[in-house]
């Protein structure tokens, strides 16, 4: 095995990425396959289901014995908790939970919420994107006496507030909050907690609050706006989340960091006048 294989192929990788059919998480999936891993997709199975992207998944590695998918909403803690027992029949104890649930929905001015929809936007982005997997996982490892390491999906929304996305800013806020904060809980168990923060890439969540018009990638205001704000000038690629995903899973690389979020942001977080 080369230097660079040994630091980052991950044949003893077991991971549950949530979300993994959602695009993303998906991406990540691929690269955590394409390093070796044993993968298994957990998404809701209503609007993305599971099983279509664990055969898109399957076909464009050219990998089908180390690609799985459990169907599950990840904020109910009795289906998680039965969703890592599912997993366990065909795949290795997951050592890796990669926290790939949120998204957004709409925009507008504080004064219009509409609180059951913040309700839900802090529900999918915070309880099943971060607490309910991560409070299950870290039980299980600590049971087991196991290592294990998380990836949570943090945003720009993290660090300043993007306007009009209220519930969404919380959310993410407090995902790199709880991120540094279980780190610091679980380390003594051998678990580490890192997160990844996306710039901006083309979601399912946010395509119509970027892109004006599909055909000819006419921008929004609030999407040229990001690109002027990115000193990239682009908005990410997807392939630009694979090097930081594999990096923060990878024992061998990076198994003294814990409690880091990674920008993947084409300096947009550097931005100044
Ligand atoms: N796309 C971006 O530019 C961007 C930027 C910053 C952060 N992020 C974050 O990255 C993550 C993925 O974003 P994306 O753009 O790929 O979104 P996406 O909508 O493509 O993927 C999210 C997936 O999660 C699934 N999901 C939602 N609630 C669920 C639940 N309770 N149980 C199981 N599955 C559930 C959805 O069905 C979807 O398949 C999110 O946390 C998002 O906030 C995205």
């Amino acid at each position: 095995m080369s230097y660079v294989e040994q630091m980052f192929s991950l044949p003893n990788t077991s991971a549950v990425v949530t979300g993994g059919a959602g695009v993303l998480p998906g991406v990540m999936a691929r690269a955590l396959v394409n390093a070796g891993a044993t993968v298994t997709l957990w998404g809701r199975g209503t609007s993305h289901p599971v099983a279509d992207a664990v055969e898109a998944l399957k076909k464009e590695t050219g990998i089908s014995d180390r690609i799985f998918g459990v169907t599950v909403d990840t904020s109910d803690e009795d289906a998680v908790s039965a969703a890592f027992e599912e997993t366990c029949i065909h795949a290795p104890v997951p050592n890796l939970l990669v926290n790939g649930v949120g998204g957004n929905k709409g925009k507008g001015d504080f004064t219009d919420i509409d609180v059951e929809l913040f309700r839900q936007i802090v529900d999918m982005n915070l309880i099943g994107g971060l607490v309910v997997p991560t409070k299950i996982f870290a039980s299980k490892w600590q049971q087991e006496k196991m290592a294990g390491s998380i990836i949570n999906l943090a945003s720009m929304s993290s660090y300043l507030p993007l306007s009009g996305v209220w519930a969404y800013n919380a959310a993410k806020s407090a995902v790199m909050n709880l991120t540094v904060a279980t780190a610091r809980a679980f380390a003594e168990h051998r678990i580490r907690v890192n997160g990844i923060a996306p710039g901006f890439f083309i979601g399912h969540q946010n395509r119509a609050l970027l892109i004006k018009n599909d055909e000819t990638g006419e921008l929004t205001d609030r999407g040229q706006q990001v690109i002027d704000r990115t000193p990239f000038g682009r908005f990410g690629n997807f392939t630009d989340m694979e090097g930081a995903t594999v990096f923060l899973a990878s024992e061998q690389a990076s198994g003294f960091i814990t409690g880091v979020t990674i920008p993947v942001d084409g300096g947009y977080l550097t931005h100044n006048i």
